[in-house]
């Protein structure tokens, strides 16, 4: 059975606490836009930091190229320092990723805080890119399915099924952060396909579970990234460092190829 047929891939570049100028971010995207708008049938998806969002957003509106924040509150308004909220992103962009693990390590970012966060985006009309993952002590006392589907069940939690048929889920083992080290594309794929669709299949049925778009995350690049998208069970990738590259085209070209 075809179970991708159905789901459209995509592709997005977490730019992270980088090309934050935004002199640097709009030559970058100048550079690129003409290209990887020409490449189809994917979701093709930019998130910058906060501070060249609105400058992205002019330039990339004549084209398909997708844009999405790092992170955000659930609250629309009120005294919270440094926040950023939905409905300011929500005329801006069109996805943001949420609970991605350097958040959840760095700024206290928990299971209750991503599920408000998800509930908030959804509401909003972005579409929340959940980050979830097990880091090397979980994995190495085989904790990886209870962990991860526990992430998932969490974030998830009290939505509908057609919300959760919105959210695409990233999966982005820590270990594999920007180390270099990609997970197998055998394993991302066994987690993904068996853990995360099958947490989602308990809460909602297998149907949504199988509508639900998954990313594998972490050290991917334009060397590896066909080996991941040969996978049944995985639709694209969450590309930090090598989307900062000019050959980020060439990955999601290569992502399309291999789909
Ligand atoms: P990386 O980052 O591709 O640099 O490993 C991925 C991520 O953190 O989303």
């Amino acid at each position: 059975m075809d179970e991708q047929g159905t789901r459209r891939p995509i592709i997005a570049g977490n730019w992270k606490m980088h090309l934050g100028h935004v002199d640097e971010a709009l030559a970058f995207v100048r550079r690129i836009r003409y290209q990887l708008n020409r490449i189809e049938g994917v979701d093709r998806v930019l998130c910058p930091p906060f501070t060249v969002l609105a400058a992205l957003a002019e330039v990339l509106r004549p084209t398909h190229i997708g844009l999405g924040a790092q992170t955000m509150h659930w609250e629309d308004q009120g005294a919270y320092t440094g926040e950023i909220s939905p409905s300011m992103l929500a005329g801006l962009c069109q996805y943001v990723i949420l609970g991605h693990s350097e958040r959840r390590t760095s700024n206290n970012e928990t299971d209750a805080t991503v599920n408000r966060k998800v509930h908030a985006a959804l509401a909003h009309g972005l579409i929340p890119i959940i980050c979830v993952g097990e880091d090397l002590v979980q994995i190495e006392a085989g904790q990886t399915d209870t962990f991860v589907g526990g992430q998932v069940q969490a974030a998830l939690a009290c939505l509908a099924a057609e919300q959760a048929e919105r959210c695409v889920i990233a999966y982005e083992p820590l270990w594999a952060i920007g180390t270099g080290k990609a997970a197998t594309p055998a394993g991302a794929n066994r987690v993904i396909g068996l853990t995360i669709r099958g947490a989602i299949a308990g809460m909602f049925g297998e149907a949504t579970a199988q509508a639900v778009r998954m990313l594998y995350g972490g050290s991917v690049n334009v060397e590896n990234i066909a080996a991941f998208m040969a996978m049944p069970e995985v639709d694209g990738a969450l590309v930090g460092g090598a989307s900062l590259r000019p050959d980020f085209v060439e990955l999601v070209r290569r992502a399309v190829m291999a789909w």
